[in-house]
């Protein structure tokens, strides 16, 4: 079978469930070498595990929370220790959902979703945007493509008075990712941001949203995305050669209209 990413290394957050499992499973099956990271051991071991009994890619999982500093450099450590060089593929996708407006959203959840979602995602873009570029140093950047990707969201783009916290967070990654972007495409390291509409996975329980309004939503403008379709994009985005950038991909169900 073809490998078309055989020679890459890759780093993916938030890959025990959803769309980060989805993009690890992708990455592996077209040859990559990737780094699985989460919090829950036992279900990162079980994916890491299916994904090395298929025998496309290899995995190795880095658990821990990608808020933490010690986590986010051990996760690019290993990669480099175990697959012989620095990751070239960083998906920056550990995150959770907040339901809910300004006024009736649970406050007690909004560090937690501001650490995860904002802080995590720039320790990590910043880490591994430091790592990539002196690993390109002054060589040929056309050789050998870097990618960081960035999983957005479409309320990161458009407001929403129905999850206005969780927004914030993605409009303010969105804002770092493009600035990120502007700061080391120069240099040769693509920065993407891949906004997906409604995505059916563990968000929509985690996030605390009311099953029976969503089960309606889902009515309206289902079918919704599946985390598989989210990796495709992915794939798509880090498969072109390394001078052609799309840099900003929005994913959304066919007949969601809203936002
Ligand atoms: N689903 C949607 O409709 C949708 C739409 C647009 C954007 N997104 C974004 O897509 C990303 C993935 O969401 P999803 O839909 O795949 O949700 P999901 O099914 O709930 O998966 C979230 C993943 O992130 C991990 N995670 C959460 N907090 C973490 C932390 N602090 N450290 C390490 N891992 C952590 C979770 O694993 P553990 O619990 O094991 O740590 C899980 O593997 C998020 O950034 C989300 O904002 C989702």
């Amino acid at each position: 079978m073809m490998s078309p990413m055989r020679h890459r290394v890759a780093v993916v957050t938030g890959a025990s469930a959803g769309i980060g499992e989805a993009v690890a499973r992708e990455l592996a099956r077209l040859g990559a070498s990737v780094v699985l990271n989460a919090r829950r051991e036992e279900q990162l071991a079980r994916v890491v595990g299916e994904i090395n009994e298929a025998k496309d890619g290899e995995a190795i999982a880095c658990p821990g929370d990608a808020a933490d500093a010690g986590v986010v450099t051990e996760m690019l450590d290993r990669a480099r220790d175990h697959f012989g060089s620095e990751a070239d593929l960083v998906v920056v996708n550990a995150g959770r959902g907040l339901a809910g407006s300004v006024l009736d959203s649970d406050t007690d959840q909004w560090e937690e979703m501001v650490r995860t979602n904002l802080l995590g995602a720039a320790r990590l873009m910043r880490e591994a945007a430091g790592r990539m570029v002196v690993g390109i140093g002054d060589g040929d950047w056309r050789e050998r493509a870097h990618d960081i990707v960035v999983i957005g969201s479409n309320v990161g783009r458009h407001i929403s008075p129905f999850s206005s916290m969780y927004g914030s967070t993605k409009f303010a990654v969105h804002s770092i990712a493009e600035a990120l972007r502007r700061e080391i495409g120069p240099r040769g390291v693509r920065v993407t941001l891949v906004e997906p509409g409604i995505v059916h996975s563990e968000f929509q329980r985690v996030a605390g949203y009311d099953p029976e309004k969503f089960g309606e939503f889902m009515e309206k403008v289902g079918p919704v995305l599946e985390p598989a379709d989210v990796a495709r994009a992915v794939a798509f985005v880090v498969s072109q050669p390394a001078a052609v950038h799309v840099n900003d991909l929005v994913i959304r169900p066919t007949r969601q209209d809203y936002p």
